[in-house]
C-alpha cells in the first residue's frame, strides 16, 4: 500500500476529525464561520488530556509554579500599556478583485501585461466600476489571460448581484508593465499600498458603544498574568525564580485563518511566565526549551519531527533578549507551535508605568527592589492537538472477520494523551451472562479511567472502530470469561493492544493495575 502524500494525509484527517468526532467546522448548519472551531465527544477528551497533562507537568509536580484563571476581558489600558493597541497589526493590502484583505507579507511582485476592465451596468441599471488586474505570467499566450481576466471579472460582478447577462463591460485596456507590481497570487487583482491592521477583537462594555466602553478579546493570556504580578506574589510567597502558569482561550482577527485548526481566529493557549534575576534570563531560557523539547517526546512526538528555530534579531519582538520556536512537521509544512521567550522585564515594566503601582519584587536576602525578568513558554492547545493528530495518523492492514486483509485507519496516541484508554465489550450483546460481566469491568474501570462500552456488531468492527479513534485497549469478554469452557479461564478476559494487535489472557483482577501502568 502506497502511503497518502501530504494533501491526501491533510484530507483524510480532516474527514476522520469530522466523521469521528474530534473537531466540527463551528456554526456548520449556516455554513460555519471562518476560523472558529468546536471539538466533539472525542476531541475534547483528547484536548482535556492534553491540557491537563501540561498542568501536571508545569504546575503540580514542580514547587516553583503556581496557576491562575484570568478573565478574557481586562480594562483597556492592558492592551494600551503592553503594545498591542498600537502594534499588534499585520500589514495589509487590499485586492482589486475581491475587496478583500491579503498579508502584505504573502504577495510577491511580477511584471507582464496588465488587462484592466472597468464599468458594468447591473440589472437595475446601474453603474458599478470594478477593475480588475490580471498579468500574462510568462509564455502565457494572450487571448488566455485575457479570457482569465474577463472570466475573473464577471465573477466579481455576480458576487455583487449582478446577472451576467446585464453585465456590460465599458472600457479594456492592456498595458505592458516593466517594473514590477504587487498583485494577490490567487484572484490577480491588483493591490493597495501596505496598510496596518489591528489583529485583536474590538467589543463594547456596557450598554453605550463608544470610544469609552471600547476593550479588546485578549490576544494573549500572558497580559493577565503581568498584571496579576503582585497579588499573585503575595498570595504565594513565592521567592524567584518561580512561574505563574495559565491555559485559557485568545483571540486575533487572523487575515488569512487556514490549515484546519492551525491558524484559527479563537484558540487556546498554555502560557507559563516564569520570573528570575535579569542575569540569570538566558540561562532560563535554555532551560525551558530543553523542557518544552521533553514534553513534546512525553506526548508522542517524536524528537526528529521537531525543531528548535533561533528566531532573528528583525524578527524578535525588539524587547526580547531570546526567542526560540519550537517547530513540528505538520503534514502542511514544518511550522509553529510554541514560542520559548525571554520577555526581559518589558511587560512588567509597561504596566508598572502605566498603573503607577509598584510591580517590583523584594528580596529579602539582598534588600533589593527591582522588576523581574521573565522567561515565556507559550503553547497553543488547538496546534499541538493537530500535532497529535497528524502524528497519532495511519493506515496498516489487518484481517478481517474472515480473515481478509483490509486497510486499517488507526490513530497511535500515546496512551496519556488517547482520548478514551479501554474499550469493553461482550463477546455477544444478546448474552445476559456477557453483558453482566462486562458491565462489571467498566465499573470496575471508570472510576480510573474514561472507558466505552460497546455491544454492537462484530468484535473485529468494535476493534477497528476504537483503532480509529486510537483507544490503546481493548477488553473482550467471552464465553471463557463465565469459565465454560476451562475453570482455569474463569474471570479473566482478553486485553488487546491497539499498535501491536497482539491479545493476552489476563484476570479481572489483574486489569486495573496492568491498565494504570500503561496510560499514567
Ligand atoms: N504570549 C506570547 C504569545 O502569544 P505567540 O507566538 O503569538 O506568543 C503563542 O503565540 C502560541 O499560541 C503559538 O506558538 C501558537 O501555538 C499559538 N497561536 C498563536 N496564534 C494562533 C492562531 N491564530 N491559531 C492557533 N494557535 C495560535
Amino acid at each position: 500500500m502506497s502511503a497518502p502524500s501530504d494533501s491526501q494525509r491533510m484530507e483524510k484527517i480532516v474527514s476522520l476529525c469530522k466523521r469521528r468526532g474530534f473537531i466540527f467546522q463551528s456554526s456548520e448548519i449556516y455554513g460555519g464561520l471562518n476560523g472558529a472551531w468546536d471539538y466533539g465527544p472525542i476531541g475534547v477528551e483528547l484536548k482535556r488530556n492534553l491540557k491537563n497533562y501540561w498542568w501536571r507537568v508545569m504546575v503540580h509536580e514542580r514547587d516553583d509554579v503556581v496557576g491562575m484563571d484570568g478573565s478574557i476581558l481586562m480594562n483597556r489600558t492592558v492592551w494600551k500599556a503592553s503594545g498591542h493597541e498600537g502594534t499588534f497589526v499585520d500589514m495589509m493590502r487590499q485586492c482589486s478583485v475581491t475587496n478583500k484583505r491579503v498579508r502584505a507579507d504573502q504577495v510577491e511582485s511580477q511584471s507582464g501585461t496588465i488587462f484592466r476592465f472597468a464599468g458594468a451596468r447591473g440589472d437595475d441599471g446601474s453603474y458599478a466600476d470594478v477593475a480588475i488586474v490580471l498579468l500574462q505570467k510568462k509564455g502565457e499566450h494572450v487571448e488566455t489571460i485575457r479570457r482569465r481576466a474577463k472570466e475573473a471579472f464577471l465573477r466579481v460582478l455576480k458576487e455583487a448581484g449582478a446577472r451576467s447577462k446585464d453585465v456590460v463591460i465599458q472600457s479594456e485596456t492592456t498595458r505592458q508593465v516593466e517594473n514590477s507590481i504587487d498583485f494577490h497570487p490567487e484572484t490577480g487583482g491588483e493591490l493597495t499600498e501596505p496598510r496596518a491592521f489591528n489583529l485583536m477583537f474590538k467589543t463594547y462594555v456596557g450598554a453605550t458603544e463608544d470610544e469609552s466602553s471600547l476593550t479588546y478579546l485578549r490576544p494573549e493570556t500572558a497580559q493577565a498574568i503581568f498584571v496579576q504580578f503582585k497579588n499573585v506574589l503575595e498570595v504565594s510567597r513565592k521567592k524567584l525564580p518561580f512561574g505563574i502558569a495559565q491555559i485559557g482561550k485568545a483571540f486575533r482577527n487572523e487575515i488569512n485563518p487556514r490549515n484546519f485548526t492551525f491558524r484559527s481566529r479563537e484558540f487556546e493557549q498554555m502560557e507559563l511566565e516564569y520570573f528570575c534575576r535579569a542575569e540569570e534570563g538566558m540561562k532560563w531560557l535554555e532551560y525551558w526549551k530543553e523542557e518544552r523539547l521533553k514534553f513534546y517526546e512525553s506526548i508522542g512526538i517524536p524528537r526528529e519531527k521537531l525543531h528548535v528555530k533561533t528566531v532573528s534579531d528583525e524578527e524578535r519582538a525588539f524587547y526580547s533578549k531570546g526567542t526560540y520556536d519550537i517547530e513540528y512537521d505538520f503534514p502542511f509544512g514544518r511550522q509553529e507551535l510554541e514560542g520559548v521567550a525571554y520577555r526581559t522585564d518589558y511587560d512588567l515594566s509597561q504596566h508598572q508605568n502605566a498603573s503607577g503601582k509598584s510591580l517590583e519584587y523584594f528580596d529579602e536576602e539582598t534588600k533589593e527592589r527591582f522588576i523581574p525578568h521573565v522567561v515565556e513558554p507559550s503553547a497553543g492547545v488547538d496546534r499541538t492537538v493537530l500535532a497529535l493528530i497528524s502524528e497519532a495518523y495511519s493506515e496498516d492492514e489487518a484481517p478481517d472477520e474472515k480473515g481478509k486483509m483490509e486497510t486499517r485507519v488507526v490513530l497511535h496516541f500515546h496512551p496519556r494523551m488517547a482520548p478514551i484508554k479501554c474499550g469493553i465489550f461482550p463477546l455477544l450483546k444478546n448474552n445476559e451472562g456477557l453483558v453482566a460481566k462486562a458491565k462489571e469491568v467498566v465499573d470496575l474501570l471508570r472510576p480510573h479511567m474514561f472507558v466505552f462500552y460497546d455491544e454492537s456488531g462484530a468484535i473485529g468492527r468494535r476493534y477497528r472502530r476504537q483503532d480509529e479513534i486510537g483507544t490503546p485497549f481493548c477488553v473482550t469478554v467471552d464465553f471463557e470469561t463465565l469459565g465454560e469452557k476451562d475453570e482455569k479461564l474463569r474471570d479473566t478476559v482478553t486485553l488487546r493492544e491497539r499498535d501491536s494487535m497482539k491479545q493476552e489472557r489476563i484476570a479481572i483482577s489483574d486489569l486495573l493495575a496492568a491498565l494504570s501502568v500503561r496510560i499514567a
